[in-house]
């Protein structure tokens, strides 16, 4: 069996794309959505959904989006970025995320896992763990909660495939971006880019295309332009105003 890039056939606006500057901002084009995204938990601080809160304009074209964890205007960018002490590098790799992933097999579902792409959202955590509930996944419930886990992983370390035909089983989600906020961690996470939106590099080099990302607002993290979940060892919070009063997912 041979698992399928969920992101390969899907289409989304031709003007929606986030460039990656080098030593500078995310530059957003096309106007996509961008909302607060707060992580709803449980009693033991396990994601168990998104709910989303405040919008905010993304009409200029692009939109300049702090990236270096310095904007005194977060979630835009001020400029804080050109005397910021911050390590910039894109280090992260342009090859498939399942080129390094390990495979978890069970009857119901095949769980894909490329640790490096963790931003610490803890989806997988809730109800018995992502991991655990493989090896019961003849339960159709036990599946079924893998698969809602998997799919809500914002920056896709987990992924969930069929184990007869090696088709997705990703729930495809909509061109938007999200600032994501982590109420019971008491910080704030990177921007959730969902519905496989282009992201390059200066150089025009393009990330793969996936149907959840999380990139660095924070400078932090060692795997840019993607979080690696840093953000909550540097305690970083973007000051922003809001509430989880939005639709759920
Ligand atoms: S990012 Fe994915 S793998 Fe990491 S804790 Fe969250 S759900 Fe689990
Ligand atoms: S936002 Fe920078 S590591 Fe998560």
């Amino acid at each position: 069996m041979k698992e399928k890039e969920p992101g390969a056939k899907t289409q989304i606006p031709q003007s929606i794309k986030i460039e990656v500057l080098d030593r500078g901002p995310l530059l957003v084009f096309g106007r996509p959505p961008l909302r607060l995204q707060f992580i709803m938990t449980d009693e033991q601080g396990a994601g168990l959904n998104f709910r989303a809160g405040r919008a905010f304009d993304t009409s200029a074209e692009p939109t300049a989006l702090c990236r270096c964890g310095a904007s005194s205007h977060k979630p835009y960018c001020d400029g804080s970025h050109e005397h910021a002490e911050w390590e910039s590098e894109l280090t992260a790799d342009l090859k498939p995320l399942l080129e390094g992933a390990r495979y978890y097999r069970g009857e119901g579902v095949v769980l894909a896992d490329n640790e490096r792409y963790c931003v610490s959202a803890r989806f997988c955590d809730a109800r018995g763990g992502a991991w655990n509930l493989v090896e019961k996944s003849s339960d159709p419930a036990a599946r079924d909660i893998v698969e809602q886990e998997a799919n809500h992983c914002p920056n896709s370390r987990l992924s969930v495939w069929d184990p007869a035909t090696g088709q997705s089983r990703e729930k495809k989600l909509p061109p938007a971006l999200g600032l994501i906020e982590d109420p019971a961690m008491g910080v704030s996470g990177g921007v959730l880019v969902t519905g496989c939106i282009p992201v390059e590099n200066q150089a025009g080099e393009r990330y793969e295309l996936r149907n959840r990302v999380v990139l660095c607002r924070c400078g932090a993290s060692s795997n840019k332009p993607y979080c690696d979940g840093a953000h909550i060892g540097e305690r970083f919070r973007d000051g922003i105003q809001g509430t989880p009063d939005g639709e759920e997912w």
